[in-house]
């Protein structure tokens, strides 16, 4: 075994000095000009997801000025690029990068909601599946995950993150990194990781896109920087900027943040991409004069390679004449780019990610679309299901109601890559499909704010017609319950899609309440890409389910839910507010010096609100109930390099099977900074068929007691902790122990 081990570890250094001595050996070959191509990374006209485009891209390409390309896929389209820089005197092959964020051709549901699935493994295979089928597609590289910890759900990016926890959003980047790059980059099947946005981009003020952000060094490294961390621990093989300042420095020119922590402190190996015109945007920051200085700026902080800027294009020559920036630093960027490409393969042959066949037998596979299917339904949260109202009979008369029942478009939401929304799966269908005896009607539009509806790209058409002709549907053709379909389309989240108010709109509002009027039970199934606020709703309405924008099986996931096919058992990973008034509302909150007492006035809390959200973090029901025994600890003390066991015994004590997440949460009760009065710290999903019972086992050690102390080390400190557990953040069981020095 030593023996093998060896072998493959001198295996391994060979290749390695092998690529050093190629790569380097190109380098020396290559001209200024051609280096700062391989800087260039440029949009193609395929798609556009940013406010600026390039025209003549093919003419930079041909001329070796441009080294990569994005938003452009197929093998053929691909081809036809890469053809374009094999034409370039030294023919090094371009690298196809896009946005494939929760999927590829088969959608799976927005990474938030997906992450409500609580499903490790699960989030890892959509990832492969993603990777399979966008290599399939001629591409090398994705810009994701997205791993900003995010805690004001006015902002539209929520959809595209995990929520709003550390210690979970570690676990998945590393499971979502795993998933795109395999263990071998070399391999046609598996694409280079982009961990973004670099850093803290999720903790914009007032939830506004691209706005400010300010924050303590302590917040960031217990809060903010861990999942970036654990997605380069991970190897993830690129990195991309933020938008935002950090501490007064743009990500994008702050050496700070992208030498000195990521390359220097975590050991970051990949190349560092800007997000879009990050560079040039340092001008309006205010943080340079021109072009000139930005480019300076970034290429000293770390950048490796400009986003459609062409700053780097237009500048840094001029800057290396002018000897303010070394040819070295260029050189080792373009190494770091050229890595990348030849771990890929692209050196041995620049089409290898270009086969048609592939590509047609790949995508859409039936198995991706079962894993769409089962990621959604594990998806869907179950906020309320008074009188049982769920799940439906299967000879249940259903009226479907609401704008989002029938809109392939809305079910595959935001960031769908190169999904086709002609191949999605809506509500109707799913239904009809099941052999449910359905009928539709819009009922509203999604939003009567005309501006709004402009800028999302939708008619306006007569509402008060559209009512008249849902409530017919309601009362007139004998329904038994009325599926109503409501919430946000997927423009309303997403980048540059930030709201004030983060209800469900006036037009679906008055939908709801004159349906609610006509007496028949109604089940709310919400469309979403953030959390919402609900407390009308909650108040009227008696099922509840929110199930995201699921992705291309959506219709068919959620009517498995309906009908109890599926039992829910998603679990919320951002809070609910009960107000826009609340944010930021997150559940690992401190005590405060004033901590809420109802009965005294000077103590932390509002007028008109409580002080708890509608629904926490870590909530959803299930058709089947849970009972959790006592929670129960194999000691009350702990020395510091010893471990404890926390157990409890959760019964399935309903009428159905399902699958029951167990969370585990810590509370360091005094230490030299204040500690938050609870922290996630683990869970277990497990399955319980009706009747059954099983005892959950947690590990605790040291490791998990840690945080950043008074002096910013990362320590655990003797004294009083307290564990709790159950089914949410907020209906937990506490008990406590000591760390003994
Ligand atoms: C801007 C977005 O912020 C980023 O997430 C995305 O990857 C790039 N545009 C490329 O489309």
């Amino acid at each position: 075994m030593k023996c093998i081990l060896a072998l493959l570890l001198l295996a391994g250094s060979a290749a390695n000095a092998q690529q050093q001595r190629l790569l380097t050996s190109l380098i020396q070959r290559m001209t200024l000009d051609e280096k700062i191509g391989q800087l260039n990374l440029l949009t193609s006209d395929m798609d556009v997801t940013g406010p600026f485009m390039k025209e003549n891209y093919k003419q930079d390409i041909l001329s070796g000025a441009c080294g990569a390309i994005f938003n452009a896929y197929t093998p053929q389209y691909t081809r036809m690029l890469q053809d374009m820089a094999m034409k370039t005197r030294l023919k090094i092959p371009l690298l196809f990068g896009y946005d494939v964020i929760h999927g590829h051709k088969t959608i799976f549901p927005i990474p938030l909601g997906e992450a409500c699935t609580w499903d490790l493994p699960l989030m890892e295979k959509t990832a492969r599946i993603a990777a399979e089928e966008a290599s399939a597609d001629g591409l090398h590289w994705t810009y994701s995950p997205m791993v900003d910890i995010a805690r004001d759900p006015r902002w539209g990016r929520v959809a595209e993150g995990v929520g709003e926890d550390t210690w979970l959003g570690e676990q998945i980047a590393r499971v979502k990194v795993r998933g795109y790059q395999g263990n071998d980059l070399a391999a046609t099947n598996t694409i280079l990781a982009c961990v973004k946005h670099f850093a803290l981009y999720g903790a914009i003020e007032a939830g506004r896109d691209y706005n400010t952000v300010d924050m303590s060094r302590r917040q960031m490294y217990q809060y903010y920087l861990p999942p970036y961390k654990a997605a380069v621990e991970a190897g993830a093989a690129t990195a991309m900027t933020s938008f935002n300042e950090v501490d007064g420095i743009p990500a994008t020119g702050n050496r700070w943040l992208l030498t000195e922590l990521l390359r220097k402190e975590w050991g970051f190996k990949g190349f560092v991409v800007t997000d879009y015109t990050s560079i040039n945007e340092m001008i309006p920051h205010g943080i340079v004069k021109n072009e000139y200085e930005a480019a300076e700026l970034a290429l000293k902080a770390g950048v490796d390679m400009d986003m459609q800027g062409s700053v780097y294009a237009t500048q840094l020559k001029k800057l290396v004449t002018d000897k303010k920036i070394p040819v070295k630093l260029i050189d080792d960027a373009v190494y770091r780019v050229l890595e990348a490409k030849y771990k890929l393969g692209l050196f041995q042959d620049p089409y290898r990610y270009c086969d048609t066949q592939r590509a047609a037998s790949v995508n859409m596979r039936p198995e991706h679309l079962q894993v769409a299917r089962e990621t959604a339904q594990r998806s869907v949260v179950l906020l309320k299901n008074e009188g049982q109202v769920l799940p439906l009979k299967q000879s249940v008369k259903v009226a479907l109601i609401g704008p989002l029942g029938d809109s392939q478009r809305d079910m595959i939401g935001n960031w769908s890559a190169a999904g086709d929304y002609k191949k999605s799966v809506t509500l109707l269908q799913g239904l009809k499909e099941a052999g449910i005896t359905v009928t539709y009607a819009q009922g509203a539009q999604v939003t009567s704010d005309a501006q709004l509806m402009g800028k999302l790209g939708l008619q306006v058409g007569d509402e008060d017609a559209m009512l008249k002709e849902a409530l017919d549907v309601v009362r007139g053709r004998g329904a038994d319950v009325v599926v109503m379909a409501l919430g946000e389309s997927q423009g309303m989240s997403g980048e540059a899609a930030s709201r004030s108010d983060i209800g469900i709109p006036a037009s679906q509002k008055r939908l709801l309440e004159a349906v609610l009027q006509t007496g028949k039970p109604v089940v709310l199934t919400l469309f979403n890409g953030r959390p919402l606020t609900l407390e009308w709703e909650n108040a009227h309405v008696p099922a509840i389910l929110v199930t995201w924008f699921g992705g291309t099986q959506a219709g068919h996931a959620i009517a498995d839910v309906l009908l109890g096919k599926f039992n829910p058992s998603g679990k919320l990973t951002m809070t609910f507010p009960r107000n826009v008034g609340q944010i930021p509302i997150y559940y690992n909150r401190k005590n405060t010096g004033r901590p809420l007492d109802a009965n005294n006035k000077y103590t932390s809390k509002y007028l008109d609100v409580a002080n708890d959200p509608l629904f926490p973090f870590g909530f959803g029901l299930s058709y089947t109930t849970f009972e959790y025994g006592p929670l129960q600890l194999s000691a009350n003390t702990m020395a510091m390099n010893g471990s404890l066991r926390a157990s409890i015994t959760v019964t399935n004590t309903g009428g159905y099977d399902g699958y029951e997440t167990v969370q585990l949460y810590l509370r360091d009760v005094t230490a030299s900074v204040n500690r938050p009065l609870q922290e996630l710290r683990g869970f277990k999903k497990i399955f319980l068929k009706k009747g059954e019972k099983q005892e959950v086992r947690f590990e605790i050690t040291a490791a998990d007691l840690k945080f950043y102390d008074r002096n910013m080390r990362y320590v655990a400190e003797p004294g009083e902790f307290r564990l709790q557990a159950g089914p949410n953040s907020r209906d937990v069981q506490e008990v406590k122990f000591e760390l003994k020095p």
